[in-house]
Order: C-alpha cells, then sequence, then structure tokens
C-alpha cells in the first residue's frame, strides 16, 4: 500500500470555481436564509482568498515528504502486509470442496453463469491453465473499489493522484475501479474518499469456474478464526439488476460449505459491526463479465463493514428531515457518537433532522441557521436556537462537536471548520460539503488541507452511502 498523509497533495491551480454557490446551496440557503444568508455570502466570500492561498502552501509542502518517502518499495510492502490468509486456494482444498460438495458445485456454477461470457483475449499475465479472464478482468493480487456510478471518474481521479503511475488505475466497469496498492494513513489504514469499498483481490475466476470459486471460498474460511461473506455487484443500473443472483449465490456458497464442514460454516459472524475481533471479510464481486473476484481481508480493516459499502441507515420517517440518515452514517463511520450532556454546535441545521438526532443521545445542541427549525425542534428543552449566518456565530465556550451541513461553498465552508480548530471552538468535527463541481478529488485534497491546517489531527473524508453530490468530513483534535 502507498501511505498517504492526513494532508494530501497541494491541488492543482484553477480547479474549481468557487465563486459560486453550490446549486442546493443557492436554492435552499436564499431561500430559506434570505437576507442573514446573503450578507453572509459577501463576507465569506472575501475570506476565502487569504485561507485559500495559504492551503496551497500547506498542501505543497506535504507534497514533497510524502512522495520522496513512499516509492513503489512502500506501495507493494503496504499491499503485503494486508494480504492475509491463504493467497491462492490450495489445490488440495479445491479438490476437497469440490469433491465432498459433490452436486453442489453444479449449482454454485449455475449461480455463476449469469453473464454473457466475453470473448476477449485472455489476459497475458495469466498463465496457468484455466479458463481464460476476459479482459478488464481484475488481476490477483490488485485492489477493486467500488463507488457511485457517477463518481468512478471521481475514484480515478483520486486513486491517480494518490497512486500516481505505478498504481495502473483502470475502470473495469461502472462503479468498479481496479489499482495496485491501496491509498493509506501513515498507520495503514485504507484513505479513499469515493470509494465505498475496497477488496484486495485474491482469486479472479471466469463465468464458467463455480468450483473453483467455491474452492477459494473454503480455503479462506478455513484460514479465518470466524468469517463475514458479501457477495454483491456495483450499485449501478446494471450491477443492481444482478443483486439478485449475488443473494442466490450467496445463499448457495453457505449450504455448500455447510454440506462441506458444518464447523466451518459456523465461523460464519454479521457483518454490520466492527465489533468482531479478527474476522475475515470474504468479499464476492458479481462482475459484468460473468466473472466473479474474490476478496479476503481483515474486517477491521475494511473500507465499509456493509456488503459493497451498501450503508442504508434506517430513520423514523417521523424525523425533521431526511439529511438525518447522513448524519448517522458518518457517526456510524466515525465510530462515536456525541454523549448525554455533549454540547454540539450545528452548522446549517433547519430543518434539524441532524439536531434531533443529537438530542436523541441526549446531547445539548445550539443550531446556528438563518432558516426556522421544525417547531417541535426548536421547542426541545436540549435545543438552543442562533438564528443567523455560521459565519458571524461564535461560541460563548468550547464545545464537544461541531457539526455542519450548511449548504455553503466548500472552501469557505472548510476555512469556517479550519477557524474552529485554530481557537480551539472544537474538538470533533462532522461536516457534510457540497462538491457540485466535476473532478472533485482535487477539490478534496484542498478540503482537507484546509481543515488539517486548523490543527486538527486526523482529517478524514469519504462520499458515505448517503451522500450525493457531497462528501462527508471527520476531524479530531
Ligand atoms: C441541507 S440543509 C441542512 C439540513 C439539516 N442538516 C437537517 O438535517 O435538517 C442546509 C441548511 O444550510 C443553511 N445555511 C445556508 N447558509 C447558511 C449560513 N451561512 N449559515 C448557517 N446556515 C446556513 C440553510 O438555511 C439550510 O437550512
Amino acid at each position: 500500500m502507498r501511505p498517504r498523509r492526513d494532508t494530501r497533495r497541494g491541488p492543482g491551480k484553477g480547479s474549481h470555481g468557487p465563486g459560486k454557490a453550490p446549486h442546493g446551496a443557492a436554492s435552499q440557503g436564499a431561500g430559506k436564509a434570505s437576507q442573514g444568508a446573503g450578507k453572509a455570502s459577501q463576507g465569506a466570500g472575501k475570506a476565502s482568498h487569504g485561507p485559500g492561498k495559504a492551503s496551497h502552501g500547506a498542501g505543497k509542502a506535504s507534497h514533497g515528504p510524502g512522495k520522496a518517502s513512499h516509492g513503489p518499495g512502500k506501495a507493494s510492502q503496504g499491499a503485503g502486509k494486508a494480504s492475509h490468509g491463504p493467497g491462492k486456494a490450495p489445490h488440495g482444498v479445491a479438490s476437497h470442496g469440490a469433491g465432498k460438495a459433490s452436486h453442489g458445485p453444479g449449482k454454485a456454477s449455475q449461480a455463476l453463469a449469469h453473464g454473457p461470457p466475453r470473448s476477449g483475449t485472455p489476459e497475458g499475465a495469466h498463465t496457468s491453465p484455466r479458463v481464460p479472464i476476459p479482459r478488464g478482468t481484475p488481476r490477483e493480487g490488485t485492489w477493486l473499489w467500488t463507488s457511485r456510478e457517477d463518481a468512478t471518474e471521481d475514484l480515478v481521479e483520486e486513486l491517480r493522484l494518490a497512486l500516481g503511475a505505478e498504481g495502473r488505475v483502470r475502470v473495469i466497469e461502472p462503479g468498479l475501479v481496479e489499482s495496485r496498492g491501496a491509498p493509506t494513513f501513515d498507520d495503514g489504514t485504507i484513505d479513499v474518499t469515493f470509494a465505498r469499498q475496497g477488496v484486495l483481490v485474491r482469486e479472479s475466476v471466469g463465468p464458467d469456474e463455480g468450483e473453483r470459486l467455491l474452492a477459494a471460498f473454503v480455503a479462506h474460511v478455513r484460514a479465518s478464526s470466524g468469517f463475514v461473506l458479501h457477495v454483491w455487484a456495483p450499485d449501478t443500473d446494471a450491477g443492481n439488476r444482478r443483486m439478485p443472483l449475488c443473494a442466490a449465490l450467496e445463499a448457495r456458497l453457505a449450504e455448500q460449505l455447510a454440506a462441506i464442514d458444518p464447523t466451518l460454516a459456523a465461523r460464519r459472524v454479521s457483518g454490520e459491526t466492527r465489533v468482531i475481533g479478527d474476522a475475515t471479510l470474504i468479499s464476492i464481486v458479481s462482475l459484468a463479465s460473468g466473472g466473479h473476484v474474490l476478496g479476503a481481508q481483515p474486517l477491521r480493516e475494511a473500507v465499509s463493514p456493509f456488503p459493497g459499502g451498501r450503508a442504508r441507515m434506517r430513520v423514523d420517517s417521523d424525523r425533521p428531515s431526511r439529511a438525518a440518515r447522513k448524519v448517522e452514517e458518518a457517526l456510524a463511520w466515525l465510530g462515536v457518537s456525541p454523549g448525554a450532556g455533549e454540547v454540539c454546535v450545528d452548522l446549517g441545521a433547519a430543518p434539524g433532522g441532524w439536531s434531533w438526532a443529537l438530542l436523541e443521545r441526549r446531547a445539548r445542541v445550539i443550531a446556528v441557521d438563518p432558516a426556522e427549525l421544525r417547531p417541535d425542534v426548536a421547542r426541545h428543552r436540549g435545543m438552543r436556537h442562533e438564528k443567523k449566518s455560521a459565519f458571524g456565530y461564535e461560541p460563548d465556550e468550547p464545545v464537544d462537536w461541531l457539526f455542519c451541513d450548511m449548504a455553503w461553498r466548500p472552501l469557505e465552508a472548510a476555512q469556517l471548520l479550519a477557524k474552529w480548530g485554530r481557537r480551539r471552538w472544537t474538538r470533533l468535527v462532522v461536516a457534510n460539503l457540497k462538491l457540485p463541481m466535476k473532478q472533485k478529488a482535487k477539490i478534496v485534497e484542498e478540503l482537507r488541507a484546509i481543515v488539517h491546517g486548523g490543527g486538527f489531527s486526523r482529517v478524514r473524508t469519504r462520499q458515505l452511502y448517503h451522500d450525493r453530490d457531497e462528501i462527508t468530513l471527520t476531524a479530531i483534535r
């Protein structure tokens, strides 16, 4: 893996146009907030030049050492570190598994052979005497990432920025991107914004290789102390049509495993929580070619504990807004939530979905928004509403958490978060930053550099499942 610092590389010049508010900002902010937001807009627009320049410097400063210290050697070392368990299904296991399951693998093949086999040329790199793997199939030892369908290019751009040419980044199909190596923080944890899930590829199998897939699956289960199985296709129109087949394949593999060895089947645990110790995440990804990729990695190191990163948050229908899902997912991702009595400032709070989620946790909330909160949220005894622009608000004393879902230009919102850091007004930040522009990856680099410049020790960004043209940023002092 290729380590990446908290502060990523500096952005290229002219990569964005902060002059205009995002569309959402214009309609929501102006519509609801009328005069107050309009005034704030002017002030913030002026203020953005100074910090914007400073962040270019910071970005460049981090670029040098980052590049110098992490060559291709480290990239492969990192990938090596992450690899555990059997690299390939040992032949013995393959024949054992297939032999015991007798009629089973045939059924698995049926569930597997759901896509049109490609007539493409076999991969040159594959020399093993097996069914030719179609061109465009991920190779063993690489990383396969999945994103929103419309974020595929952002993911490609991000991976190329982080990994350089040796990352050999390529699109496998919409929503699926392959790279050699993974961008990581200095501590080795994966650092990608536009990927919902990442799979370290252990086995690539063709459309008619159900038995090989079963054998590889069994081998990885054997090598684990406990495992989670996710079978999925990318979250695209074409991928979603394959999801029923994925469910059938998952059920079939579970049945076959139980037939081969019930003690192995008993190692399966639920994957929607990280409190799982040393469980291995075994991912099987359905490809448009009809083939599959099998990946295995420690669950606690996975980008997401949800299949394909589809972290569907359920919230009660009486919540003030659907935006509540975003904060629920953000807190689940962060792994910590406000506790009872903790003070949270919520910038851009109206109508109150995020605030409600915090009040439910018995936190005290200061909602800062020129627009009205839903009356029941406004009346809550844990709530105080500062009916003004976030750019004109200062807390009376430092708070525990700063939340921000303000519909605003992202660079200026990031500068505001950095100001909260520099003045030590908050310990933690959870922010949703709107990115209506094309080529988002460079902007994300810049946003992180700006927030990092506010003195936060760990700045993370991710386009979460409930994020659309936006990303979630968390930071800790
Ligand atoms: C997407 S909505 C927030 C939804 C909210 N998080 C929820 O869960 O209900 C964006 C909000 O940003 C507010 N906003 C826009 N400009 C602002 C500013 N300068 N200061 C504070 N709030 C602002 C808008 O009034 C709008 O209520």
